[in-house]
């Protein structure tokens, strides 16, 4: 057991007395690219997830075991470091974000370990940054809100993994709530816990297994061309700030002067925001057929329209459509690799796994994994 693991490295490495925490990775059912764009997103936290043990050191070292690599890693909290493995980036990006907000964390011994797959789409990076925010900030007593946290974590990602991400991930990371998924506005932060009560269906995640190296260099470009989009489409509708003030109709008009391809990653974006809307009413309806419909609609947009797709997904969402008893299916996250997101019949679900299984092995000489997901609470103390 994971927990079990934590705890006994940590006492043999530092001693007794420390604290646990764990932080969760997310699915997202639908509105991908969408949270950038100051759109809606309907995430979840899942029972995958990062736990760390913790305690004080009452001086600036920060020291920190990473179990699954067998790496520690030693930092002033109070001095800049260059030359960091890339885990240790997250902590140490969370640190210095926070000492931005004007927050004093100091230093502390720390062993973490996780069963998130790196890479799957699964959120395994907001997971790490979220379990060492939530740790800081409670061992320390800084008094950080729930929100402010997840700021924290997406500017750690922004300033210290390169990749200019949404606020998704670490939202649904600290303020998942189990059996719940959040339909969160990226505009006003509002958000409402929509319960997922799918009936005779399940939810099911298919990992392709592999992860393509464009995937962050090309998520900051989708970033930029939705931005290049709406300055322009700005100058003739001022009121419009961001692609969430602007409907499919709305940007017709401007096909030609936005060009391709920011015409179809914007057409793609508010499209994508209409799915969210209709998704949660369908899931309030328990009108799975619908929320299934929407499903395919977002990962024809995210394939043909976002670009962001790769074979080894559309594959297993070609094959999924093509199969009794699958009522939607999309690739999920940022793309390029990681997991397609699946709503089946649940009489329907061994027969589809083992399906996608073959055509995948044929196609592609190898198994994807399956991961069935329970809908799990935030990050917190444990
Ligand atoms: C990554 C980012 C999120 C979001 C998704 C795509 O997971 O971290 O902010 O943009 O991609 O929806």
């Amino acid at each position: 057991m994971i927990i079990e693991r934590v705890k006994t490295d940590f006492s043999q490495k530092f001693g007794d007395h420390f604290r646990l925490f764990a932080a969760p990775g997310r699915l997202n059912i639908i509105g991908e690219h969408t949270d950038y764009n100051n759109g809606f997103v309907l995430p979840a936290a899942i029972d995958k997830k990062v736990y760390l043990a913790i305690r004080p050191t009452g001086d600036h070292m920060a020291t920190i075991y990473a179990i699954d690599l067998n790496e520690t890693v030693s930092f002033d909290v109070n001095k800049h470091q260059d030359q960091l493995p890339q885990w240790a980036k997250y902590p140490f990006g969370v640190i210095k974000e926070m000492q931005k907000a004007r927050l004093e964390p100091q230093g502390f011994t720390a062993v973490f370990s996780g069963d998130i797959p790196a890479g799957a789409g699964l959120s395994s990076s907001a997971a790490l940054e979220s379990v060492f925010a939530v740790a800081i900030n409670t061992i320390f007593g800084l008094g950080v809100d729930k929100l402010k946290m997840a700021h924290i974590c997406q500017m750690a990602e922004h300033h210290y993994a390169g990749v200019k991400c949404g606020i998704m991930d670490q939202f649904a990371s600290i303020f998942g709530k189990k059996d719940h998924a959040i339909r969160l506005d990226c505009q006003t932060l509002e958000f409402e816990y929509f319960p997922i009560n799918t009936g005779d269906h399940s939810l099911f995640l298919a990992d392709t297994r592999v992860k393509h190296s464009l995937a962050s260099s090309e998520y900051n470009i989708r970033r930029m061309e939705c931005e290049k989009g709406i300055q322009l489409i700005s100058n003739h509708l001022p009121h419009a700030r961001s692609l969430r003030d602007l409907s499919p109709e709305k940007i017709k008009p401007f096909k030609t002067e936005l060009g391709s391809p920011v015409f179809e990653r914007c057409e793609y974006v508010t499209e994508e925001n209409d799915r969210v809307l209709k998704s949660c009413e369908a899931m309030e309806k328990g009108d799975f057929r619908k929320l299934g419909e929407m499903m395919f609609g977002s990962h024809e947009g995210l394939s043909l329209k976002y670009n962001v797709s790769c074979p080894e997904l559309d594959l297993l969402v070609k094959t999924a459509k093509s199969l009794p008893g699958v009522l939607g299916s999309r690739m999920m996250g940022g793309g390029f690799g990681g997991c397609t997101i699946n709503l089946v019949e649940n009489s329907a679900m061994e027969d589809v796994k083992t399906a996608l299984d073959h055509s995948y092995l044929k196609q592609f000489g190898k198994s994807p994994v399956f991961y069935n997901v329970c809908i799990s609470d935030g990050a917190g103390e444990i």
